[in-house]
């Protein structure tokens, strides 16, 4: 089988990584039980684009389990495990990723994943689908595609309103099951967990100033507040705003936090929310980092125009010096924090048990089904967002509450307010 990895002899030590991690998804282990009996993927060619670390590959490894070929390229040029790369080559799946590929790189091995001509696509931000868009063979060939987060499904219904979207798209990003555990509970402890691992800098007492406050800047706010830090908030959804101040949050504009921030996370899925007036304003040591999909929120291009002096001072912390001799530290080149540096985590394993559980549902669905659906974004299907859910209750060993039949009853009537 062919692939593009570091160094095939990492492979021992990314197995080891892969058992740890599947040791921790017990959801996703009993789909791949299911899997291996009803073996719904038979026949398959799978292309996907995630970051391809340890939790990934379980979910690799149960779609081959369920028969399909698969094919596989990070979706971050900075977020690849050499070990888990390697892992995964010798399990006989094509795989074309390694920590640090460059830009270029990045896009032949996407196109690499395309050539297996896949007949289902797995996508992180959107890219995989955005360049097959670009191969009519792909395009025709293609039954759907399943998409991980919300800057890729933002770009998916674009596509759709602008009528140039082609095969259909399972949203995996916008199921509850997802959105409410993976990009909150998920992101805030992986991002705080990276920025401790890359700096060894205290939370405790320091300002930390979130941009966005959508399902990942409340997480990543909540978390820093459980551990200390004086929270800001900076938001330009009404709503959100109101929600952030009633959460007990200081909020207020960029321009203002930029004079006090120790640390400052962008969480928006937007473009430049940190700029050239805001690093001017900002104070001597402030750390700067993003868990937003792409590298674009904070304008790191700026950032090193207007520094006399660029430099790296730890493994994923440069150092950037500005005029006046005052000194920005920036995490992971500006891209997601808690995925791109040498010691990020990513999300824990039993987040992505159940993110990583709708995806393989997801797959399964679009195989049955997918020839049937409409070129445009699906929400998933209730059935399985609730089974996930369900499934994830029974191995926490945690009992939900029925319904009696009387409730039920009484839930459905109008007639009888009291
Ligand atoms: N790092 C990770 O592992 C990870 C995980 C999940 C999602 N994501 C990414 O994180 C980003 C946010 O995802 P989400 O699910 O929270 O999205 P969301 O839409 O729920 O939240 C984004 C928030 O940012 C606000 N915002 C937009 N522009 C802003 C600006 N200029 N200043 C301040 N606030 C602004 C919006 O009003 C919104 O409330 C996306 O790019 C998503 O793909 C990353």
């Amino acid at each position: 089988m062919e692939y593009r990895v570091k160094d095939i002899r990492l492979a021992p030590k990314g197995r080891m990584m892969i058992e740890w991690a599947k040791r921790h998804m017990p959801v996703l282990e009993e789909i791949r039980k299911e899997f291996s009996r009803s073996k719904p993927l038979k026949g398959l060619r799978i292309g996907a684009a995630l970051h391809t670390e340890a939790k990934t590959a379980v979910l690799i490894l149960t779609l081959k389990m369920g028969g399909a070929e698969v094919a596989v390229t990070s979706c971050n040029p900075l977020s690849t495990r050499d070990e888990v790369a390697a892992a995964l080559a010798k399990e006989g799946v094509r795989v074309y990723a390694w920590r640090g590929e460059s830009e270029r790189d990045y896009y032949t091995n996407l196109r690499r994943v395309l050539n297996m001509e896949p007949d289902i696509l797995i996508d992180d931000g959107a890219d995989l689908v955005s360049e097959a868009h670009h191969i009519p063979r792909i395009v025709e060939r293609v039954i759907g595609a399943c998409e991980e987060t919300t800057t890729g499904v933002n770009r998916l219904r674009i596509m759709e309103s602008r009528g140039e979207l082609k095969f259909p798209v399972i949203a995996v990003n916008d199921s509850p099951a997802k959105r409410f555990f993976d990009n909150r509970f998920g992101t805030a402890e992986s991002t705080l967990q990276a920025l401790m691992g890359l700096t060894n800098t205290l939370i405790a007492g320091k300002n930390v100033v979130v941009v966005g406050y959508g399902f990942v800047g409340r997480g990543i706010a909540s978390r820093a507040k459980g551990m200390g830090a004086i929270v800001t908030v900076v938001e330009t959804d009404p709503i959100k705003a109101l929600e952030a101040s009633m959460e007990g949050f200081k909020v207020t504009t960029m321009t203002e936090a930029a004079k006090y921030g120790d640390i400052f996370i962008t969480a928006t899925g937007s473009f430049h929310v940190i700029r050239e007036e805001h690093m001017k304003l900002m104070h001597d040591g402030a750390i700067l980092c993003n868990s937003g999909h792409f590298d674009v929120e904070i304008d790191v291009e700026t950032l090193s125009r207007i520094s006399t002096r660029r430099k790296r001072v730890l493994e994923d912390v440069e150092e950037f010096e500005l005029k006046d001799g005052k000194r920005l530290y920036l995490l992971t080149e500006g891209r997601l924090v808690n995925l791109a540096g040498k010691r990020s985590l990513g999300h824990p394993m039993e987040i992505m048990d159940m993110s990583f559980s709708l995806q393989a549902l997801g797959v399964e669905y679009l195989a049955k089904h997918g020839r049937r659906m409409e070129a445009k974004v699906h929400e998933v299907p209730d059935t399985i967002d609730r089974r996930v859910a369900e499934l994830k209750l029974r191995a926490l060993g945690i009992k939900l509450e029925r319904q009696t039949a009387e409730q039920r009853e009484y839930l459905k009537s109008w007639e009888r307010g009291t």
